[in-house]
């Protein structure tokens, strides 16, 4: 079973991998919140690719921890997924937003298949990241010299804690990431503010679909709420060229 990672949005941001392993699947999955919905890993693949794809259920809109909707979802995906083993399947795609070893439900699949039956291997095809997406439309880059860089979820362990440690990195001297922070911009903005970053931080919402936006972070209209699928970059101050060496 491969993970494929099929980046965030934009169809032309799969890699060659990416894009055989998918076309000589014997069948692709993709997440899904409702059976009855495409998801949009489903619709990369099906722009980028064209092959079909089986949608599997996963409780992505789930808070609290490991609640037993996402425990149960993941036990019957592995299900499905090892049914079609034992009938024969042997390449068995699993497409993901961005990259499969970032934040992705596929980590959980993997380890329930593995952990019932060892004999499937797991493989994974990286794919781009949202925050690479982001430097890479606004020129920015994610760090310099001795800079370093952190990936923060504004979200878990809890949000109070989420966004000490927020805060705690952007006191530090790299760039800070921040992943599912999209109901909490009013906080992140002004922790962006307070640590002296307003005027080089940006935004990225949705990505690579027709309702992206991106722009400066602080020009982000005040009070709206941003989708899931926001993506923060708060660079460093950085003086002379090559200052971080
Ligand atoms: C569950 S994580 C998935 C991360 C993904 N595996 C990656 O490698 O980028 C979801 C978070 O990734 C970020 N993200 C993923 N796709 C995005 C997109 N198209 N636009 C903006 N942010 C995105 C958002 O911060 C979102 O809350």
């Amino acid at each position: 079973m491969t993970g494929v990672g099929v980046g965030p949005g934009d169809p032309e941001l799969l890699t060659l991998k990416a894009m055989r392993v998918l076309r000589e699947a014997d069948v692709v999955f993709a997440p899904t919140t409702a059976l009855d919905k495409p998801s949009r890993a489903e619709r990369v693949v099906r722009e980028a690719v064209g092959v079909e794809v089986r949608r599997l259920f996963f409780a992505l809109d789930d808070t609290g921890g490991l609640t037993e909707a996402r425990t149960t979802a993941w036990d019957e995906a592995a299900r499905i997924v090892l049914e079609l083993f034992t009938s024969g399947a042997r390449r068995v795609a699993f497409a993901t937003l961005g990259d499969p070893n970032v934040y992705s439900t596929f980590a959980y699949l993997a380890r329930t298949v593995a952990d019932r039956e060892p004999r499937v291997a797991v493989e994974t095809v990286p794919g781009i990241t949202a925050m690479q997406d982001l430097a890479a439309r606004v020129v920015l880059p994610l760090a310099e010299g001795g800079e370093p860089l952190t990936l923060l979820p504004a979200v878990a362990p809890d949000v109070r804690r989420a966004l000490d440690a927020v805060r705690a990195a952007l006191s530090g001297p790299g760039t800070v990431v921040v992943y599912k922070g999209g109901r909490r911009l009013d906080e992140l903005v002004d922790a962006v503010e307070r640590a002296g970053r307003a005027d080089t931080a940006v935004l990225g919402t949705d990505l690579g679909l027709p309702t992206e936006w991106i722009g400066p972070l602080t020009s982000h209209p005040p009070g709206s709420a941003a989708p899931y699928f926001t993506t923060l970059i708060a660079p460093p101050p950085r003086g002379q060229r090559g200052g971080a060496l």
